[in-house]
Formats: structure tokens, sequence, C-alpha cells
């Protein structure tokens, strides 16, 4: 039986790399749902980095790629991409790779490096993403973790819910989940008929909202949009697989 285990914010990732762990990287406002857009619609690759300085670092030694990331959610100077995800038109990304920073995401990305694989996932992909990262886990014999990246460090009501998504997909299988894991899908149960306007409850959705990004948060809400599952190996984010 596969056991699930649910971390709170980008520090915690690590807990989940020393336990081995088939990772889920979730940050539905907006970094993951950004990720997951941009592959769809073309993108060759993501770089997530931890810093703004990093990113014009790695994007001077790399010209061919596009900055891109947000700090208080909104675009750096400089950068081509901000992160909402509804600017990553099939015709703005096709086949450009892309370095990313984000204030929470990406470092809930960059702390997961180690693990065996490590997947991305938001409300998006929901299905897709939980079937691979199970057939994954069992395949390697070890636990699965979601890991939520949270704000500064903080808990974040959009990322527990998607994990609560996740989790109603999983117990269609023998799962063991660990009791932070299956309050979290007691908890999407229970605000599943009013899901988006729990989600507008929450800070990091009122904070997007009050910048003129109620649409980003709109748009991240959306269940099984796409099937693709994109994955980090080594520096690099491509996609995994499409689950058909
Ligand atoms: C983050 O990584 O903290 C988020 O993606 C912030 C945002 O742009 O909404």
């Amino acid at each position: 039986m596969i056991k699930i285990n649910l971390e709170f914010t980008a520090k915690d990732a690590e807990k989940a790399v020393k336990r081995k762990d088939v990772i889920i990287v979730i940050d539905v406002l907006r970094c993951t749902s950004t990720i997951i857009t941009a592959l769809a619609n073309g993108a060759k690759g993501v770089i997530p980095v931890k810093t703004v300085e990093e990113a014009r670092k790695i994007h001077q030694q790399y010209p061919y790629t596009v900055l891109a990331g947000e700090r208080k959610g909104i675009k750096p100077r400089g950068f081509y991409f901000g992160n909402s995800p509804l600017e990553f038109h099939p015709t703005e990304v096709d086949g450009k790779n892309i370095i990313l920073t984000t204030t929470n995401g990406t470092k809930t990305l960059c702390n997961s490096k180690g693990a065996k694989f490590v997947f991305i996932g938001a409300f998006l992909n929901i299905n897709a993403v939980t079937d691979t990262a199970l057939k994954s886990a069992k395949r390697e014999n070890c636990g699965l973790s979601l890991v939520l990246s949270g704000k500064q460090g903080k808990f974040s009501l959009e990322d527990y819910l998607c994990a609560g998504a996740m989790l109603e997909r999983f117990t269609l299988h023998k799962i063991d989940a660990s009791d932070a894991a299956f309050a979290s899908l007691l908890t999407f149960q229970q605000v599943y008929d009013s899901l988006i306007n729990s989600i507008f409850q929450g800070h990091h959705a009122q904070y997007l909202k009050s910048i003129g990004l109620e649409e980003d948060v709109r748009f991240c809400c959306k269940q099984n949009k796409y099937k693709l599952v994109p994955y980090l190996k080594g520096e690099i984010i491509t996609p995994f697989k499409k689950v058909r």
C-alpha cells in the first residue's frame, strides 16, 4: 500500500526528499499552474530558479532562453513574461526554454531536487499527475509526498484544497494517507460545490485580485484542463507523458 504524505511549505520539501518519496509539488497560485500551461502550449522546457539574480545570470549565459517570474505578483524589470498562466499563449511560448523564478513555487521545486521523481501538479492536471505519480511510487516501491509551496513559509488554502482534490483521486486505489493528507480530502469535500469562492477567501487569491489578476485565479481553479504532467529532471522541467 502506498503511503501518501503531505508537506506544507517550500522548506518541508527537504523532508520528502530525505524519505525518498516521489514528490508532487503544488503551487496553484500560480507557479505550478503556469508551468503546466506553458508546457501544454508548446514551451520546450522550464528551468526553475530561486532568485531573480540567478535567473538573470543564467539568461546571460544562455541568451536564447526567456525570463519569466514575479516578485509580489509583478513581473521583474526586463523579464519577458510575468507569472500569469494567461500570458503563456502558444504563439508566445512555442519552442522556448523559459527560466522561471517565483516567490515560493520555484523554491519548493529547487528544494525537491534529489527526489527520484518530482512532478508538477495543480488543479489544471489533477487526474493526470496523480495517476502518473502513483504509478511511479508503485514502481519505485516508495511513498508519495504532496508538497505544498505555501506562502513565505506559511500554510496556503488553495494548495491544501488542491491536495484534497488529489487525495480524492488517490482513494480510488489502496493507499495509506497520513492524517494531514486525509484532512485535506475532508476539507476539499466540504467546499466542493463552492471551490472558487472558497479559494477567493484565501489571502493570496485576495492579493492577486487586488492587483487586477482575478482572471488568473479563475483560470487556476479549472480542474483537469490538461493531461500533461511536467516533471523536473536535473535542472529542467519537461513533459513526462500524456495520460490518455
Ligand atoms: C509563488 O511562487 O509564490 C507564486 O507563484 C506567486 C504568484 O505569482 O502568484
